[in-house]
């Protein structure tokens, strides 16, 4: 069954079979190339990549470190070219510079991070009659922004006391943009990036000892003495105890205007500050944007942003001016969901409760409501609106929000409605002195993750409702504690840690894997979500040794993946690299972009 090439329509290929194999393996009759790596050139004067010889300068210019999130975006006056826009998560050093002593960092060596992070936009041209891309060097959109560049706040926490610090005390300009992990392209044709781990760029948390200012700290994992990259020595706003507001001014959704490479991005206060995985929007009946965003951390929660404005159609100026203050002005909620079997059938094991399903209903609760000109109301008792959109986390504790494991991915499908929320995993779950299976999260020390489909009353996105039901609860097949939609077992592939989530032009879910804990290299999954084949899961592609795989994008004729971190494994460094992709044996290791079609020229998977 395993080799089977049937399936839904977009996924009649031959599985890949699990392995640990250093490449990135792809099914019978299809081929890949890699579309860009880490440091190659793309803005005018940038030199081609040199391992030994890297700069800040340099690498100001080139692609960033470990690619993440990625956008393709229409490029209509230029046949056969699409805009690229990537995210920049973060760097790791021993794996980028030789003889790397993480405990003295050189002043070089940590602006060659600053400039690795953050997002680059590169035009990519296709191979006619292949899924073939290329990067096209020194084109007009390129741009690359960083940890340094300018960033604007704008919404209702723009300008808030918490926000202010000595170098910009308006506190609406922020330098950078950190550990961009997923995202979301909208209708309007921007991209929207979400700032994730940012704690760990910040130092002296413990300095902080203020009661509030600490616990706020600490709620977001921002702790302890020194940063692991140690940039505090080299610029004091990654030093909490010289400004305690800069770990503030991160954790936000940014929103990028790819097609104007003037423009300053914005960072949006009015979807809340937390662990921003992504963002993905869709529209109300009536064109508002409602966005749904995941916090990853082990028993956070997921969000969704109701605008209170409409897209404004066309391509005029005014329009677009107009949609670039969309994510400005709506609702924030948080989800609480409730399931509708016993708590006795819960038993912490993954065992069906008797009813067959892992359902039940949810609400969104509101937080706080933004209006013009940065006006916004709280819904939380206790707590001021400035205080629910920086400290959002927080205001989800004081409203009872679900606890769910890990909220990664959240993507509506554009076919059905339904929103699908990948929970990645969290080994915590059930542990002394934290909470237990519930049935959203049904197993307890949770290693492998599950996906759960959400349907909004009536389908309608702005809705205060929902009901939900598990689509997935991944693992081995033959794990009794796993689930896919109700399709046998025996016909599907194994899938641990379910991370970043899209859907093909056929309407089918692709899955990205972070952290495979069945003992092979992580990858990429297609599954029907409707029809008789619902929940047939099979696996597309896998990593080369180390990397997790993300960004996931499905079009017709080609399927494109970020290959993020390959080679990071414990003990791994420049000298004893753990991964010889993509350049082989000799040559450093680079996270790259691949972008795989079929040979015969046909749309994948039909
Ligand atoms: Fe950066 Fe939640 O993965
Ligand atoms: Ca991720
Ligand atoms: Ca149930
Ligand atoms: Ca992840």
């Amino acid at each position: 069954s395993h080799k089977s090439k049937k399936g839904a329509r977009g996924l009649r290929f031959t599985p890949v079979v699990p392995n640990t194999t250093d490449s990135v393996t792809i099914p019978d009759g299809y081929a890949q190339n890699v579309v860009i790596r880490w440091g190659e050139p793309i803005l005018r004067g940038a030199p081609a990549f040199d391992a030994d010889k890297q700069t800040a300068k340099a690498q100001a210019g080139q692609f960033g470190y470990n690619n993440d999130f990625l956008s393709l975006l229409p490029l209509h006056r230029e046949r056969g070219r699409q805009v690229l826009v990537a995210n920049h998560e973060y760097t790791d050093e021993i794996l980028m510079f030789k003889g790397y002593d993480a405990a003295n960092p050189t002043r070089e060596q940590v602006e060659i991070a600053w400039a690795a992070h953050g997002l680059s936009v590169v035009v990519v041209e296709e191979e006619r009659k292949s899924g073939k891309l290329s990067a096209v060097s020194r084109h007009q959109l390129n741009r690359r922004l960083t940890a340094t560049s300018e960033f604007r706040l704008t919404g209702p926490a723009a300008g808030s006391e918490y926000v202010r610090t000595k170098a910009d005390p308006r506190g609406t300009k922020v330098l950078g943009t950190l550990n961009n992990c997923a995202g979301g392209t909208t209708p309007w044709g921007t991209t929207l990036h979400g700032e994730e781990n940012f704690n760990q760029y910040f130092a002296n948390a413990e300095k902080v000892t203020e009661p509030t200012a600490a616990a706020r700290l600490k709620r977001y994992g921002v702790i302890g003495a020194a940063s692991e990259r140690k940039w505090e020595r080299f610029d004091d706003r990654f030093d909490l105890a010289k400004e305690p507001n800069e770990a503030n001014r991160f954790g936000w959704v940014v929103e990028l205007d790819p097609y104007d490479p003037e423009s300053t991005p914005r960072k949006r206060t009015a979807l809340g500050r937390f662990k921003h995985e992504a963002a993905q929007p869709r529209l109300t009946h009536d064109g508002r944007p409602v966005v749904y965003m995941g916090d990853d951390e082990k028993f956070d929660y997921f969000y969704k942003f109701v605008s209170s404005k409409r897209v404004a159609k066309g391509t005029s100026r005014a329009a677009h001016e107009h949609n670039l203050t969309l994510l400005d002005e709506g609702t924030l909620y948080v989800a609480k969901l409730t399931g509708d079997s016993p708590a006795a059938e819960i038993d912490g094991t993954g065992k069906l409760p008797a009813d067959g399903e892992f359902d039940g209903s949810g609400v969104w609760i509101p937080l706080a409501t933004a209006g013009p000109k940065g006006h916004a109301v709280s819904h939380v008792d206790g707590m001021s609106a400035e205080e629910v959109y920086v400290f959002t986390r927080q205001a989800g504790d004081k409203v009872g929000a679900t606890k769910m494991d890990r909220p990664e991915d959240i993507e509506p499908s554009p076919y059905t409605g339904k929103v699908y929320v990948a929970l990645t995993n969290n080994s915590d779950r059930g542990k002394a002195g934290k909470a237990g299976a519930d049935e959203a999260n049904p197993r307890n020390l949770n290693k492998h993750g599950q996906i759960l489909e959400l349907t909004e009353r009536r389908n309608r996105p702005e809705s205060t409702t929902f009901a939900w039901s598990l689509f997935l609860v991944a693992g081995d097949p033959e794990d009794p504690a796993t689930y896919f939609a109700g399709f046998p077992k025996d016909k599907v592939s194994p899938i641990s840690c379910p991370d970043n989530v899209a859907f093909d032009p056929h309407g089918n879910l692709w899955i990205s894997t972070d952290g495979n804990q069945l003992g092979s290299h992580d990858g990429l999954f297609g599954v029907a979500t409707k029809g008789d084949r619902r929940g047939e899961l099979k696996q597309f592609l896998t990593m080369p040794k180390g990397a997790e795989t993300c960004g996931p994008l499905v079009q017709d004729r080609r399927v494109i993946v970020s290959v993020q971190h390959p080679g990071e494994v414990d003990g791994a460094s420049v000298e004893k690299p753990a991964s010889a992709w993509p350049d082989g044996p000799g040559k450093i290791v680079r996270p790259s972009v691949v972008s795989v079609w079929r040979k015969d020229g046909c749309d994948i998977g039909v």
